[in-house]
């Protein structure tokens, strides 16, 4: 995974932590580290002086961030905002591992850098709960024996979702066509298939 970071002498989560609980102004940051060192005061100085304002809805709830402009969508969902059930695979846009919704539109958020998201909304695999429960999608999965090691299945999970949400009762073509771009290491395919036409309630596979 690509560092954004912080420097070494701080954790790295810690130190990102503190820009995403809604604290924009580079002041307010630095005042609110009063435990932190002084070099750790430096090294996030140095971090707010290349980083940028952030404005980002994740699943229904809206942040503020400060990030630098080469960090993607994908490490600000897992290193800002702790949603770590986005998986970042290949950190190339071949696998879609990290896939999420943007304005409900599938996209690969290791391709994406943060800032091109701006005043859009992201909704990722952790948004699909109801409280504890399960989205229909994410039980058919479960159900279905639609994962093996399940790394690959949140993304699977986002683009079923965006593909069901477009086609409610897709053909098993239209599936597999849906699905083209998320790859499982485990070739789980057939129950990925099938977990998909259940939660679609398509009887008629063909
Ligand atoms: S991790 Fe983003 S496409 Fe593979
Ligand atoms: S279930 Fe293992 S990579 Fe998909």
């Amino acid at each position: 995974m690509g560092d954004n970071g912080a420097g070494n002498g701080i954790s790295r989560r810690k130190f990102l932590k503190g820009f995403g609980t809604g604290m924009v102004g580079s002041t307010v940051i630095l005042n609110s580290l009063g435990a932190a060192t002084k070099e750790e005061k430096e090294q996030m100085r140095e971090y707010l002086q290349n980083a940028e304002p952030l404005t980002l809805t994740v699943n229904g709830k809206k942040h503020r961030l400060m990030v630098e402009a080469r960090t993607t969508l994908a490490e600000v969902l897992r290193n800002h905002l702790q949603l770590t059930g986005t998986k970042i695979v290949c950190n190339q846009g071949e696998c879609g591992g990290c896939t999420v919704l943007l304005d409900g539109m599938a996209i690969y958020s290791c391709h994406l850098l943060a800032l091109d998201a701006a005043g859009k909304s992201v909704t990722t695999i952790e948004g699909l709960l109801t409280g504890e429960e399960l989205h229909p999608l994410q039980e058919a999965f479960v159900e279905k024996d639609g994962l093996q090691c399940g790394f690959c299945t949140p993304g699977q999970i986002m683009a079923a979702k965006e593909l069901l949400a477009k086609n409610p009762k897709p053909t098993r073509k239209e599936i597999q066509h849906g699905m083209a771009g998320n790859i499982c290491r485990c070739a789980a395919y057939p129950k990925i298939i099938e977990s998909v036409e259940y939660a679609a309630g398509v009887s008629n596979s063909k």
